[in-house]
């Protein structure tokens, strides 16, 4: 069986390494028939990894240019949410993408989908942003669910909490991946030899190295923004930008590109063909593959058995309730009297 996804905002391709190491656990074939990214540099490194040459702005592809699909995957820009950005989330011109995902979803009706954003999306705007953003996807016929995941409960030393959140057009059982999987140590993902260029100033050393206790396992030290240091065996977040200056191995040097691509979970084999800050931007703004796969695994369980995923939940081989849950839960209606705040109309519902 030939599982066909889009990868929209798809960066550097992170929901599609996503996407194919959790069809290929489940013996399932992939296409990708669309992918994605408005930056020139994201592009051309997604062409060079994946073959595929991404479509550049999505506002500008009417649905009915886009192929059929399965499952739509988007990690949408996060700006108008997280703590760097502006708050103001829809009202923020960037904020509207989503609404281009909504779209999508109305013309093609693919059977599932997942979205990706920071954290702080479930938070913003005393939670009436993602309040919103469900109402839309069930107004449109999903059943939809979120949660937010630590990237360290996945096996990498990153922190890194995302928001994922799933959407399937009928009711199914779909649990939540609540394996921990035990994390990597620094010291598997850091590079042998690094070069000068990427080890801090004397002086921030010097200045590091007096507020923090050497340690004989390798640590990142980050620094929060009242000038604080504190030393950890895992990373905070990566972030497009801040993450170089703040984040120091050992005290001393910053995360080399394939270091941070490492802490995403990106395999080795990803070549690496944009200079250093653009990949350290692209890598920032990536996502942690091994979380985005968990989840996808869980999902393809309901995908490839279809109406008999119920049982088929029931007859895996290690059932646990924990974390389960029922995706049942549909309300709200999003037609043709209500307007997106960007004042573009989402027609009809699809009925249920
Ligand atoms: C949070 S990143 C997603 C990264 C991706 N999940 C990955 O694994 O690399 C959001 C991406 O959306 C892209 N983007 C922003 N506006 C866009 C638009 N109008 N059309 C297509 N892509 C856009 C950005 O260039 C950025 O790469």
């Amino acid at each position: 069986m030939k599982i066909r996804f889009i990868d929209l905002f798809c960066g550097i391709g992170g929901f599609r390494y996503a996407m194919e190491g959790a069809a290929k656990s489940n013996n399932l074939e992939t296409e990708c028939v669309l992918s994605s990214d408005i930056d020139a540099d994201c592009q051309k490194a997604y062409k060079e990894n994946f073959g595929d040459d991404p479509v550049g702005d999505i506002q500008k592809i009417p649905s009915g240019l886009i192929p059929d699909h399965d499952i739509l995957l988007a990690g949408f820009p996060c700006q108008p949410f997280s703590i760097i950005g502006s708050r103001k989330g829809f009202e923020d011109a960037r904020g509207t993408l989503f609404f281009e995902i909504a779209r999508i979803l109305e013309g093609k009706k693919p059977k599932m989908f997942v979205l990706e954003n920071v954290k702080l999306l479930a938070g913003h705007n005393n939670g009436k942003t993602l309040s919103r953003i469900l109402e839309v996807l069930r107004g449109l016929g999903y059943f939809v669910d979120f949660k937010i995941l630590n990237a360290l409960d996945f096996g990498l030393p990153q922190r890194r909490e995302r928001i994922f959140i799933v959407g399937l057009r009928g009711p199914g059982n779909f649990s939540w991946p609540h394996e921990k999987i035990p994390m990597k140590a620094l010291s598997q993902l850091l590079e042998k030899k690094i070069p000068k260029k990427f080890f801090a100033s004397k002086y921030i050393r010097e200045k590091r190295n007096a507020m923090v206790e050497p340690t004989s396992e390798p640590t990142i030290w980050h620094e929060n923004k009242s000038g604080h240091v504190s030393a950890y065996p895992y990373s905070c977040a990566l972030r497009a930008g801040a993450s170089y200056n703040y984040l120091l191995v050992n005290g001393e040097r910053r995360l080399t590109p394939r270091e941070m691509l490492r802490l995403q979970g990106f395999p080795d084999a990803f070549r690496i063909v944009c200079n250093d800050s653009q990949t350290r931007k692209q890598a920032g703004n990536s996502l942690p593959v091994p979380v985005a796969e968990a989840v996808i695994k869980e999902l393809l369980v309901t995908f490839k058995f279809g109406v008999a995923a119920n049982q088929a939940f029931k007859n895996r081989t290690n059932p646990s309730l924990n974390g389960q849950m029922i995706l049942f839960e549909k309300s709200g209606r999003y037609g043709k009297n209500t307007k997106a705040k960007n004042r573009r109309k989402i027609q009809t519902p699809i009925p249920a």
